[in-house]
Order: C-alpha cells, then structure tokens, then sequence
C-alpha cells in the first residue's frame, strides 16, 4: 500500500490521489469485511475528505473505481436489462430436511462418477445457503463495471447504481501476484500477507454471490417503517422478512433510498473470466475471491463423504439461530473443478451442487386470540395466541403483532389463518393473513377498546403521542411490569449478563420491593437475599457472583443496558465505536450523534433525552460507583484486576461450551485483545475441536496453544 510522500517531497496531486484511494479502500476492507479497523472513524473521514477536496479540483482525477463515488446518482426510469456473459444456473433442492438428503446425494455423485466401495471419499465444500437475492458482478481490470440480477438466468436488470452504494463491495479487487502464496488467514477467509505486492488486475473476472439483510437491519428497518406509518407516511410499508427487503431495496429506482437500506454481501462462486487461472478447487477459488477483498462467508468447511456433509449440515442447523442472517439450508459442491466438469449440468441445473435445506422460517396457522403485554417502557404490544405450529425448529404458540396501526394495515382477524415467521432469536411475528381463508366470524381487534383505556398490569391511563405507533401504560417505573422489563433487559445475556439474575428472581425482587432502581441490584447481599422465599444460601451465593462477573464489561453492553429507547445493540456498538467513552456521549448534541453511522434523527434525539434526565446521569454514576467498568476508559478505571491486558489472543475450533461471541467478549472485558490471524505478535492461540491452519501455524510459530479450560486460567488470573 502507497503511504504519503516524506515530508517536503512534493507530491502531486494525481499521486497523493492515487495513495488516499489505495487507503482508504484498505481501510474499508478492514472495517466493512474484516471488522478489524485499523484507524479511527474520524482518520478515515479526514483521509476521505482529502480525496474529495482533491477531486473536485481536478475532476479530471477522479476514477469510477474512487470511494467517493458510492455517493448516488439520478432517480433512475426502470432497469436496463443485461445479458449475461455465462447463464446464472440454479441449483437442484433436496427437500428432505433429515440428514438422509446429504447420504442421497453422495449416493448419486459416487453412481455418476462410477465410484466403487473401496474408492475413497469425494471431497466436498459445503457452505451456507444465503436467503437473498443472487447478484453478478463484473470487473474489467479489477474495478466493478457492472452489477446485475440474475433475471431469468439468461438476462438479469442492471442494478449497478444501487450495489455500488453497499460499502461492503469493493468498487475495486485487491490483485496480488500469486494468489495463494502471499496469503495470512483471517476471520473473513486468507487476506493479504504483510508485504505482498499488488498487481495488474484481470481483463475480466466475475464474481457471484448473494445480497442479504442481516437480521439485526431487518428489524431496525422495519422498525423505522413501523414509525413513519405511523407519522401518517402512507405509501410507506414493512417488509414481510429480509430477503424481501433485501430485493426491494436492489430494485429500488431511487439510488438514494436504496443506500439507507443496509444490505451485506457473501460470494459463492465465479461467473465470466478472462486472463486469469481459475483455481482448481471451489474451495481455493472462495479463497481467491476472499483475497480480492470481496466478503466470502467463514462458515463454510472442506469435507469428506457423506458423513462430513451429514456433521456439516447437522453443526449449521444447530449455529442456525445464532448467525446474523436467515439461511434457508446448507449447499454441498463437488470441490475439484475437474470432477465437476466430468459431472457437467442437467438443464439449468449442475449436477455437481445441490441446495439441502432446513425446516422453513415461516408458516401458517390459526389466531386463536390476542393478549395485550407491557413492555420495559410502557409500551403496549398486542401477542397473537396461536394454534401451535413448528416454525424456524420449534413450536411457537405465541407471537408479536407488533401495533394497533399493525393489526389494522394487515387486517389481522381473531379467527384468521395468519402466515408466522420465526428466524433466529428474534421474537416470532404475525406478517401476514392468508385472506381467502378468513372464516364468517373472524373478529376485528381494538386494543384501546379492549383495554378500556388502562393499563392491564398497573390500572395507568394509558396514552399514545402524536405521530407515535405505540400505544404506552403512562405508570413508568410505577408500573411493576415495566420495572420488571427494565431489570431483565439490564441484565439479559447480551447486557450486563449477570448469572443468576433471571425471570423468576426479577418477579419477586420486584414484587417485594426490594429493588426499584437499577443500582440498587448491586446493593444486594446474602442477607437482603435471604429474606426471599425459596432463595437458598447458594443461590444467594451465586447470583453475588454474578454480579461481581458482570462488571467486568465494554462501553456497547453498558450502553444497551441502560434501555434507551431506541438504541439496540448494534446502535450501542456504534457509539462506543465512535465516541469511546462514556462521557462523550453523555454530552453528545443531536448533531454529534448524528454523525453516527445509522443514527437518525429519531435515535439522536432519545439519546439526548434520556441523558437530559438528571436522575439517568445519577442512575449512569450510581452504577459506576458500584465498580463497572470497561477497557476503553483505562485511566481512571478502578484496580479491578485485568489479566489480559495488552495480549493478542487468536480463536480457531469450536471450544467445548463457550461460544465464539462469549469467548470473545470474556477477553476483551479482561482487556485483551482478538485478532482475526496467527502472527508473532500473537500471544496465544485458543484452539477447540476442528481447529484449522491457525492451529498449524500457531505451532510453527511457536505460539502457546490453550484449550478453554486455558483460557479461563488466564482470564482468572492463573
Ligand atoms: S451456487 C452453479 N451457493 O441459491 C450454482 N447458490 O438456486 C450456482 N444461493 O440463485 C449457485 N447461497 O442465489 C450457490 N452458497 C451458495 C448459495 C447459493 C444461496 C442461492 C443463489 C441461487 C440459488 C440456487
């Protein structure tokens, strides 16, 4: 990568161009693709602005390929329609959800490949498969020309405006001499090794894969549309789950609207290539493409036989939930690309690849009823009482109908036949009726009238603001529902995550009053414990140490515990990314929390609101004097003990019980660091069951190897 010139060189304008476009475009690969951002938010803003202040005084300087140019261009008529240079097949279903499917299509390609018993395994890839929408994307001399559709697998739409506006595509590919040689591994498959040079790009080299909203997008989308019908947008609508969305926003004429849906990208394959050798295995070429900077999926294995596409469609089914993004199945390729030419195609379809998929994510059932919850603040949401069914892997009786403007937008009777989606942990959804089978006497909802204008729970007044879709108890921390709601949310996994602080035990605390502030959790000890029904000694113990665990956290936990109204988890991320430290935020104006990235106006202003409030800054001190603490405020921070401080660990494997995210988060709360790949600067490698080439190279590098039972030692202070 180019740097800038010594200083008192001068340098000229095309060169220093030319140097901030290759930085930045290797900054955006680290922060979009890998997610190990090397510099700061504000670094990469002022390296971008530098180009742009450069380019607009030399437009002669600017190139299509130029981070600048993902800002947008005109609303567009409708799509020019392409052909493809090589159809977009499809691939053949194995509908049989059981790992039977997997064992039947071994059994045909050893048939096709006239293999015998004594003939070893068949090598296989196997990967996800993405619930999106499949894109083409054309590169001539490694900058991205065109983006298009897959259409009818012979002529797709040109989308190319609105893919360019995904930061996650690079408008131009990394192009190295020798592809495998130069590579290190990282999370997001091998990248660039230190010091290895980039190249004249291909005449032509197509990648394919899938466009996708994660479900974390998805949801805050849908949210924000949920809001603005009920500001009275009428045209406005929500989206039945993320791969619609991720469609209409591809298809969306207007490149601008387009940009603010957030969509991700995962390659699977190529398509036209011209004057570079392809790999000889689907494996290497993903490699490949991962080297180019282009996201390829790290949930994807080389497997041998059947019975490793047995393990790897049974370990994704069980990681299913847990991934960001829907996947509807697992798609199994022969890998060595001379077996697939042997293999060749049947119709539109290669006979070398099939799709095996998981049970699906939405259903249709009967609304028996409709209860009425209260949320963690006040909100009232009305819960669809279902007719059992099996959705997304479980049965699901219960789910959301989200709001009153809702029920009335989709026409949701008591009685109708309504279409049910669970994926992942969201919360299962009513998202549509199946409106040809709505009996005689299916009944209109009214929560306000059902209510009678009371809160179920605390007898408040209920009340709606204008322009609000929620109607809300008015009883605030007064009602014991929400004191409740607010308690779990401060304490849920994915929070504080305090041991022992669950249902039950929140019901009584509540219940007895010995809590009615968030603070006051810290406060409690065995004795106070004690006074509880059925609190033995040892969970009294327990749930202490929880709480003495849970303070150990980062800035985003703290942030998202607090239930600001608006701000979820990733929003929390964002801004501890941006502003690092607490105080920041906390006197923050709208405008700086709008240079958040995805923090709107809405967002922005119950940011401000909640700190506006005295008592929340109090409750944000109160809980700080009881000893939380994060790594980003090091200096003042207590004397809390942090062991790994200043260490660079590496996780490879599936460790027995902890998960990658909590693995990864237990190091940072003890101040270390994870990296993505093995160098000598790592200071340990935690390796669990099917631990890969960071194992390998971890050993020949002499770097100490941990199993978890290690790494807790370590994080102990062993
Ligand atoms: S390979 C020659 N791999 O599923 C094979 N497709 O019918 C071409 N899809 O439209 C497709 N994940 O959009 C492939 N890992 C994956 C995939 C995948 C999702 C979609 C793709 C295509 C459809 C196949």
């Amino acid at each position: 990568m180019s740097t800038s010139a010594a200083k008192g060189a001068p340098e000229s304008p095309a060169v220093r161009a030319e140097a901030l476009r290759e930085q930045l475009h290797h900054h955006a690969h680290r922060y979009y693709v890998l997610d190990e951002p090397e510099i700061t938010d504000a670094d990469y803003d002022r390296l971008f602005q530098e180009l742009q202040a450069i380019e607009a005084a030399h437009p002669e300087l600017l190139t299509p390929d130029s981070p600048t140019q993902r800002i947008l261009g005109k609303v567009l008529d409708g799509f020019t329609v392409v052909r493809h240079a090589m159809p977009m097949l499809s691939i053949r279903t194995e509908t049989d959800t059981e790992a039977t499917g997997a064992i039947a299509f071994d059994a045909r390609m050893r048939r096709e490949l006239q293999l015998g018993e004594t003939d070893p395994p068949i090598e296989y890839a196997a990967e996800l498969k993405f619930d999106g929408l499949a894109i083409n994307l054309r590169y001539e001399q490694g900058v991205l020309v065109q983006a298009a559709t897959r259409g009818n697998g012979e002529a797709g739409e040109d989308v190319t405006q609105n893919i360019r506006t995904i930061a996650q595509i690079p408008l131009r590919l990394r192009f190295l001499t020798s592809v495998r040689a130069e590579l290190v591994e990282a999370p997001a498959g091998p990248e660039l090794a230190e010091g290895a040079e980039l190249v004249e790009a291909p005449p032509v080299i197509e990648i394919r894969g899938e466009v996708y909203m994660r479900r974390d997008d998805f949801e805050s989308l849908n949210e924000r549309q949920r809001e603005l019908i009920a500001q009275g947008r009428k045209n406005e609508k929500t989206f039945v789950n993320p791969r619609n969305a991720a469609a209409g926003a591809v298809r969306q004429l207007d490149p601008a609207i387009a940009a603010k849906r957030p969509l991700s990208f995962f390659a699977y394959g190529l398509g036209d290539v011209q004057g570079w050798e392809i790999p000889p295995s689907h494996s290497a070429v993903l490699d490949a493409i991962a080297a180019m900077g282009v996201p390829v999926s790290p949930d994807r294995e080389v497997v041998q036989g059947a019975e490793g596409l047995v393990a790897f469609h049974r370990s994704m089914g069980a990681k299913r939930d847990s991934l960001p993004f829907d996947i509807d199945g697992v798609v199994y390729k022969v890998n060595a690309r001379e077996l697939q030419k042997k293999l060749g195609f049947v119709s539109r379809e290669p006979r070398w690849a099939v799709a095996h998929k998981y049970p699906a994510q939405e259903q249709t059932t009967v609304l028996k009823g409709i209860e009425v919850q209260v949320g963690r603040t006040g909100k009232l949401t009305p819960v669809a009482k279902l007719e059992p069914v099996f959705v997304g892997g479980t049965t699901v009786s219960n789910a959301t109908l989200h709001n009153q403007g809702e029920i009335e937008r989709k026409d949701v009777r008591i009685g109708d036949t309504v279409i049910v989606r669970r994926a992942g942990d969201v919360i299962p959804e009513v998202v549509g009726v199946v409106a040809d089978k709505r009996p005689a006497d299916a009944e209109p909802f009214d929560l306000y009238q059902r209510l009678g204008g009371k809160c179920p729970v605390c007898g408040s007044d209920v009340e709606r603001a204008e322009g609000e879709a929620d109607w809300r108890c008015s009883g605030g921390l007064f009602c014991p529902a929400q004191r409740k709601q607010a308690m779990l949310h401060f304490a849920g996994r994915r929070a504080m995550d305090i041991e022992g602080l669950g249902d039950k035990l929140v019901e009584q605390l509540v219940d007895s009053g010995l809590i009615r502030t968030l603070p006051e959790v810290y406060k409690l000890g065995v004795a106070k414990l004690s006074v509880l029904e059925r609190m033995a000694d040892k969970s009294a113990q327990n749930l202490i140490a929880g709480l003495e665990k849970s303070k150990h956290t980062t800035l985003a936990r703290f942030l998202f515990a607090l239930g600001i109204r608006q701000v979820g988890e990733s929003t929390a991320r964002d801004l501890a990314r941006h502003f690092g430290r607490l105080e920041r935020i906390i006197e923050a104006s709208e405008a700086q929390l709008l240079e958040v990235n995805d923090v709107g106006p809405i967002v922005a202003h119950s940011i401000r609101t909640f700190f506006d409030q005295p008592h929340n800054v109090e409750v944000v001190e109160q809980l700080r004097a009881c000893g939380i603490t994060w790594a980003e405020d090091e200096g003042t921070a207590d004397s809390s003990p942090r062991p790994l401080l200043g260490k660079t660990l590496v996780l490879t494997g599936t460790l027995p019980t902890l998960t990658r995210d909590e693995a990864k988060d237990m190091i940072e709360a003890a101040g270390g660091k994870v990296a993505g790949s093995v160098s000598k600067k790592t200071h340990y490698v935690v390796a669990g069951e099917a631990a890969g080439s960071k194992l390998d190279k971890a050993n020949e590098l002499g770097v100490t190897v941990l199993d978890e039972e290690g790494l807790k030692a370590l994080l102990a202070g062993d």
